[in-house]
């Protein structure tokens, strides 16, 4: 896999790169991801006079273009993304590298693992998940990311909700999988005391017609396949 996508080039990615080799022992205590974008020290220091600036994260980036589609127009946010496919992340990051886009980083790792065990409360503005593996095998569905306890998770570390603020404090979920959707709709059911269910708006960055713009969107659509999503917003 590496080889296609990379076309024989040699990919590097570079400080757009952390792999999970980076990531210190689990033991440590949480890590603020924003120390990956300004170098500054983690935790940051309590007295510093400056407002963090705003991170938001995409679990399962691919090749990551709705990353660089979205953080172009907005420079003053900070984006992680999380692959788990190293082919995906070296592409991912490598590409963010060679456009220079300063707010964007790539975490190689497992994203319910990173989430749950490393990420402080109350730190991601926005969480964007498009096209998650369906895993449509019954005996895998155990496998499936959405789910009422990771959805729990989520709702930890998004900010807090400020109410009448619209984009803060969301999940923005998209598929292809009607019957992974039915799934996803049982289990946001479980944790309607957290979050508001909403319509799926398409961000700014879609593609005229499109729902988000990403490479899985694009072959499913040539495919004639149709799509489904949803916000879930934090209850304030
Ligand atoms: C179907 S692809 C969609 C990629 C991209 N979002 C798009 O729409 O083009 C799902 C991606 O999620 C990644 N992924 C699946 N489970 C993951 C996990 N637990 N943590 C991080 N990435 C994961 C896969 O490696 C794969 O690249």
């Amino acid at each position: 896999m590496s080889l296609s996508l990379s076309r024989g080039k040699q990919l590097d990615v570079g400080h757009h790169g952390i792999a999970q080799d980076d990531l210190p022992p689990m033991d440590q205590g949480t890590l603020d991801p924003r120390h990956w974008f300004n170098n500054t020290p983690n935790p940051p220091p309590t007295d510093s006079p400056t407002t963090p600036r705003p991170i938001e994260l995409e679990i399962g980036s691919g090749k990551g273009t709705f990353l660089v589609q979205h953080a172009k127009l907005y420079p003053d946010v900070d984006f992680l993304g999380i692959e788990w496919a190293k082919a995906f992340w070296r592409y991912a990051a490598d590409r963010a590298r060679r456009l220079e886009f300063n707010n964007i980083r790539m975490l190689r790792c497992d994203a319910d693992m990173f989430i749950r065990h490393y990420v402080p409360d109350n730190t991601f503005q926005q969480i964007h998940i498009f096209f998650p593996d369906p895993w449509p095998k019954k005996r895998h569905h155990k496998r499936r990311l959405i789910q009422a306890d990771f959805l729990r998770q989520l709702h930890r570390v998004l900010v807090p909700a400020e109410p009448g603020r619209e984009g803060v404090a969301r999940i923005h979920i998209a598929t292809d999988h009607a019957e992974y959707f039915d799934w996803i709709q049982e289990h946001v059911a479980k944790v309607t005391d957290l979050f508001d269910r909403q319509p799926f708006v398409s961000p700014k960055s879609a593609g005229e017609g499109e729902m988000v713009g990403t490479n899985f969107e694009r072959k499913y659509r040539e495919e004639g396949r149709t799509f489904q999503g949803m916000i879930l917003a934090k209850r304030p």
